[in-house]
């Protein structure tokens, strides 16, 4: 009999291990991987950036908009600092709060080194088959038989990027508890360009601009074009506000006054006026789209809004979204209601806690996801 069984040994199940075992906890962690923390190894294409020293609760997309704040509280992006500070692994700094490691794969090791160090046990490679309470005593059946624990903390994820073993298995086992699970779907994903778009997206792949998308979907930075639609960092923190048939209105010269910009090249062809803010390809189709041809002196002041109005509220009605295979993240999941946000604990079930991305809860783009798990984690981890 175990005192803790973590169901997933992700970012999430691996912090509640470390500090399950520091507390003289028998704990068990299970994974069907084969080395714990897939994610956090391909994070930021392994360069994982594990915090954000910003992260607040306006940087998640929840149900509860206050539920994050305790365990935020609890373990701050400066704990994961000395974290990476006691392991030795250098943290840059890329500016707005963001803090990488240039080795994800170290981040992930030195998390799993500290969880066995503290005397927690891994049963990697099984496959989960179900959950249940039995008598006050929680049973995992695996294909290596069963396992008992007085908690059972979920922590296996969402469905989000299933190449690195993602799965449902989390939302299924919650509803089998009786715990509600709220829809999911991608988030932090490229956008799918619907027809009208599509050949100017394959046409301009590889293209890339600094972009301001205007609320709901409000996010900054670069856009890119790929073969099937938009992607980039802007794209990626817009879509988790993005719904079916909404259109996003991208402002693809921020902070430029068009009309005075062009009136500096009065000379000039119009695309190549433009060609001076956007990048040329993309400036050409809009020339031609909108029919603003010859010198920039021939256009009427009516062309001249126009165009302002077409650069800065470029509006692009996605198709979908590129689905879960390329998502980072999967919004939605287990219902935070059902939970303590201080201890992540079930309210209606004791020794039941729910942890991570499998929780209703998703961060932004720029660390933020890392850090929820490691401070959802490590509150779990101090009462389970
Ligand atoms: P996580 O997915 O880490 O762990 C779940 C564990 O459960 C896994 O070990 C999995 O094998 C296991 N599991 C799942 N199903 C199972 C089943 N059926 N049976 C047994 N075990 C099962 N975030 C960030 O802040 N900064 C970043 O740079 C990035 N970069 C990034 C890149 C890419 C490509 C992706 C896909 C994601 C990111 N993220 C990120 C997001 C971040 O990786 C993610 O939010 C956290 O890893 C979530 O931690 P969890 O522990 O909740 O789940």
């Amino acid at each position: 009999m175990f005192d803790v069984l973590i169901l997933g040994a992700g970012a999430a199940g691996l912090t509640c291990a470390r500090e399950c075992a520091a507390r003289g906890r028998r704990t068990l962690a299970l994974d069907h991987a084969g080395v714990p923390g897939a994610k956090i190894r391909i994070s930021g294409g392994g360069k994982c950036n594990f915090t954000n020293t910003g992260a607040s609760a306006r940087d998640y997309v929840c149900s509860n908009p206050h539920f994050v704040k305790s365990a935020l509280s609890q373990y701050t992006p400066w704990d994961f600092v000395d974290f990476m500070q006691r392991h030795g692994l250098p943290v840059r700094d890329m500016g707005r709060g963001m803090l990488f490691s240039d080795k994800a794969k170290a981040v992930a090791e030195a998390l799993y080194r500290d969880a066995l160090a503290m005397g927690a046990e891994f049963a990697l490679n099984i496959a989960i088959r179900s959950a249940k309470m039995e008598n006050g005593v929680f049973r995992v059946d695996t294909d290596r038989g069963a396992f008992s624990g007085r908690s059972l903390v979920l922590a296996v994820g969402g469905p989000a990027w299933p190449q690195a073993g993602a799965s449902s298995l989390g939302c299924t086992l919650a509803e089998r508890f009786g715990l509600r699970c709220l829809e999911t779907r991608p988030g932090l994903v490229p956008l799918v360009a619907g027809q009208d778009l599509a050949p100017l997206c394959r046409e301009l792949t590889g293209v890339s601009l600094p972009v301001r998308i205007a609320p709901p979907h409000s996010a900054e930075g670069a856009l890119l074009f790929t073969h099937h639609g938009v992607s980039g960092p802007a794209v990626l923190d817009a879509s988790l506000a993005w719904r079916e048939g909404r259109t996003l209105s991208i402002d693809l010269a921020p902070d430029v006054d068009v009309v005075e910009a062009m009136g500096k090249s009065p000379r000039m062809e119009v695309r190549n006026a433009l060609a001076g803010l956007l990048p040329k390809r993309l400036a050409g189709w809009l020339c031609t789209r909108g029919g603003w041809e010859g010198p920039v002196a021939g256009l009427s002041r009516k062309q001249l809004t126009a165009l302002e109005a077409a650069l800065h509220s470029f509006e692009f009605t996605p198709r979908g979204t590129a689905g879960y295979s390329k998502a980072e993240v999967t919004l939605g999941g287990v219902d935070t209601d059902h939970f303590s946000s201080k201890t992540m604990e079930a309210k209606q079930i004791p020794g039941l806690y729910c942890v991570g991305e499998l929780l209703d809860v998703t961060g932004r783009l720029g660390g933020y996801n890392l850090q929820w798990a490691w401070s959802s984690g490590y509150a779990a981890g101090r009462w389970a």
